[in-house]
C-alpha cells in the first residue's frame, strides 16, 4: 500500500450512514471530504524533501496536478476548509512558466493542448472563485486563463479538417496527428467562462467557431434527437473522417458545461436547448443514477489518466447545473446518487479511508490512487454547489487581474512586445526534436485513447 496511514479523525463507515441520513448535514460532509482531500495530497511531492513544488509522485503527470489543484480551489470554496490556500496558490504560480502561459520549461517538450487546459481549468476555477489573489508582481488568475486560452487559440490548424486544434502543442510528440475532443472541448469550454467573466463577446465568437468545427467534424454527433454522443477525435491524416467512437465522461463534461455558461451569459435558448441534450446524453455514464466510466470501467481496463476523467465529468456537472437550473432536476440526482456511493468506496487501505474506482459496491474494490481521490472528492463537494455563491463574473464579485492579450506578451523580456508563437514553435523545433527522439520511444504515455 503505498497510501501512509493518516490520523482517522471519524470512522469513515459512519460518516456515510449519517450522510445517507441527510446528505445536507455540513458538518459530516467537511469531515469525508476532509479525509479524501487529505488522502489526495498524500500523493503530493511539493511539500515533502526534495519534491518539486506542484508535481505528485511517479507515476502521475504534470496534467494530474492542473486537476488536482483545480479540485482544491472548489474544495476551498465549497466545503470552506482553507486548509490547503496556500499550499494552492503556490502550485499554481510556480507551475506558471517564465511566460505565465502553464508552458513551463520542465513539461514544454512533452506538453500537450490538453495538458495545458487542465492549469487553465484550475486558473479559471480561481477567477471565478475570487480565490486567494496573487501579489501585483505576479500573474493574476484570469491573466492566466487568458494565456491559456490565447495560446490555445493561435494553434488553431486550418490546414487539415477545415480547422481544429491538434492535440500535441509539438510536432514531433505522439499524437500531433490527432485532432481531439478534449483539446477543442477544452478550448470552447474556457472561451464560454472567459466569456461570462469578461463580458467580451469575442470569447463568444471562437466558442460558436469551435462548436460549429466539433459538430462538422461530428465528434458531437446529433444524428439521433436529444441524445448527442461526444466522440473521442480522430486523425488529421485521415481529414479527420475516422472518428473514434470511444465516449469518456470529461469529454462530455467540458462541453456540457460550456453551454451552459454560454446559454447563462448570452440568454440564448440554443446554448439551453445544447446544454439539456448533451445532459441527457450523459446517461450513458451512469447506472441507478451513479456515475462510471463507461468505455474502461466495466472491463476494468482504466488507466491512471481515464482513472482521473470522473474528477473533471463530476465538476462539470456541479457547474452545469448551477448556471443552466433548467439541468438541475436531472443533474442534482446523479450527484446525490453518485457522491454517496463514492463516499461507500472509500473505506479501503491501510488508512480506512482510502477510495476506490468502482462506485457501485458500497465499499472499497482495491483500487487505489490520485483519480480515485479526486474523483470522490470532486462528486462529494459537488453536494454543496447550491450552498456556495455561483461562480462570479468581473461585475459580481469577481476582483481578478487580466489582460485580453495574455500569453502573447513575452514576459520574459524588458519591454513588453507582441510574441509570434508559430516563429517561436518551429523556431525551438529543429533542435529540440534532436534531443527528444532519443527518449521518445517508451516514455510516451499521454492523455488517453
Ligand atoms: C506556503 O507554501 C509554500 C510551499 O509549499 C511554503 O514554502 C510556504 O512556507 C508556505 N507559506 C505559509 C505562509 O504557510
Ligand atoms: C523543473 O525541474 C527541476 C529539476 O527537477 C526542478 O528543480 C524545478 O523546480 C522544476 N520546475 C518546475 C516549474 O517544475
Ligand atoms: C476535409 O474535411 C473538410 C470538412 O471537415 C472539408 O471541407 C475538406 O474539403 C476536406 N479536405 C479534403 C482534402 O478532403
Ligand atoms: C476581447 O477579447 C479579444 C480576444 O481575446 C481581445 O482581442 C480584445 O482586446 C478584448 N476586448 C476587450 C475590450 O478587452
Ligand atoms: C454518428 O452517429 C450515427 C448514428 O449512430 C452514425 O451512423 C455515424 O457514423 C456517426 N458519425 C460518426 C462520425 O461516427
Ligand atoms: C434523451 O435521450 C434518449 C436516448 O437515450 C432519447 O430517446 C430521448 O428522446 C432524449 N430525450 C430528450 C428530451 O431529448
Ligand atoms: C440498481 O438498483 C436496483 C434496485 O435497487 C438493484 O437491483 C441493482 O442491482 C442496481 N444496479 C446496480 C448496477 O447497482
Ligand atoms: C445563471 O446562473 C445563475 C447562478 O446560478 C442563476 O441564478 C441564473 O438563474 C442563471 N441564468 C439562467 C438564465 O438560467
Ligand atoms: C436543485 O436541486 C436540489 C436538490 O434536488 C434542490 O435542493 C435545489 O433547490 C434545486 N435548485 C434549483 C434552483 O432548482
Ligand atoms: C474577493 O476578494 C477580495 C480580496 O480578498 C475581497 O476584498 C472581496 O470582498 C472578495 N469578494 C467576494 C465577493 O467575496
Ligand atoms: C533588461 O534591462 C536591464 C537594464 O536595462 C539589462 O541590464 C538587462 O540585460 C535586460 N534584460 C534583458 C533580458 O533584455
Amino acid at each position: 500500500m503505498k497510501i501512509s496511514i493518516l490520523t482517522l479523525v471519524t470512522c469513515l463507515t459512519q460518516t456515510i450512514s449519517a450522510l445517507e441520513i441527510g446528505i445536507t448535514n455540513y458538518g459530516l460532509l467537511q469531515g469525508a471530504t476532509g479525509q479524501v482531500a487529505a488522502g489526495m495530497l498524500d500523493y503530493y511531492e511539493g511539500t515533502k524533501y526534495g519534491g518539486t513544488i506542484g508535481m505528485f509522485s511517479y507515476p502521475y503527470y504534470w496534467w494530474h496536478a492542473g486537476a488536482a489543484f483545480g479540485a482544491l480551489v472548489d474544495y476551498w470554496h465549497l466545503i470552506g476548509d482553507t486548509s490547503y490556500v496556500n499550499l494552492t496558490k503556490t502550485a499554481l504560480l510556480y507551475q506558471t512558466g517564465d511566460n505565465w502561459d502553464y508552458i513551463p520549461a520542465n513539461q514544454s517538450t512533452t506538453e500537450g493542448n490538453d495538458d495545458q487546459a487542465m492549469w487553465g481549468l484550475a486558473v479559471m476555477g480561481a477567477t471565478e472563485r475570487n480565490f486567494s489573489n496573487p501579489t501585483s508582481d505576479q500573474p493574476g488568475w484570469l491573466y492566466l486563463s487568458q494565456a491559456v486560452f490565447n495560446t490555445m487559440a493561435v494553434r488553431w490548424d486550418d490546414s487539415t479538417c477545415n480547422g481544429g486544434l491538434r492535440w500535441q502543442i509539438f510536432r514531433w510528440n505522439n499524437g500531433y496527428d490527432y485532432k481531439n475532443a478534449i483539446s477543442n472541448g477544452a478550448l470552447f469550454h474556457m472561451a464560454a467562462r472567459l466569456a461570462r467573466y469578461t463580458g467580451n463577446d469575442s470569447y463568444v465568437d471562437w466558442a460558436d467557431k469551435v462548436w460549429y468545427w466539433l459538430e462538422s467534424v461530428q465528434y458531437i454527433n446529433e444524428s439521433a434527437p436529444g441524445y448527442w454522443a461526444v466522440y473521442d477525435g480522430a486523425s488529421a491524416l485521415t481529414n479527420c473522417t475516422d472518428v473514434s467512437k470511444l465516449q469518456w465522461t470529461y469529454n462530455m463534461g467540458l462541453i456540457m458545461a460550456g453551454s451552459a455558461y454560454l446559454y447563462n451569459y448570452t440568454l440564448d435558448e440554443i446554448w439551453l436547448t445544447r446544454t439539456i441534450n448533451l445532459v441527457n446524453s450523459s446517461k450513458v455514464f451512469f447506472k441507478n443514477d451513479t456515475m462510471y466510466e463507461a468505455a474502461c470501467q466495466p472491463a476494468g481496463t482504466c488507466d491512471e489518466d481515464q482513472r482521473t476523467f470522473k474528477a473533471i465529468f463530476a465538476r462539470c456537472l456541479g457547474l452545469t447545473a448551477r448556471l443552466a437550473p433548467d439541468t438541475n432536476g436531472t443533474i442534482m440526482p446523479w450527484i446525490e446518487a453518485s457522491a454517496l456511493a463514492a463516499a461507500a468506496s472509500c473505506d479501503g487501505g491501510l488508512d480506512g479511508h482510502t477510495c476506490g474506482q468502482n462506485w457501485f459496491l458500497g465499499t472499497y474494490d482495491n483500487k487505489y490512487g490520485l483519480g480515485e481521490e479526486m474523483a470522490a472528492l470532486e462528486i462529494m463537494q459537488s453536494l454543496r454547489i447550491w450552498d456556495r455563491p455561483a461562480p462570479y463574473t468581473a461585475s459580481t464579485g469577481g476582483t481578478s487581474e487580466g489582460n485580453p492579450a495574455a500569453g502573447l506578451i513575452d514576459m520574459t523580456a524588458n519591454e513588453t512586445k507582441p510574441l509570434d508563437l508559430h516563429t517561436k514553435d518551429k523556431a525551438g523545433a529543429g533542435i529540440i526534436t534532436v534531443v527528444i527522439a532519443a527518449t521518445i520511444i517508451g516514455s510516451a504515455i499521454w492523455l488517453i485513447i
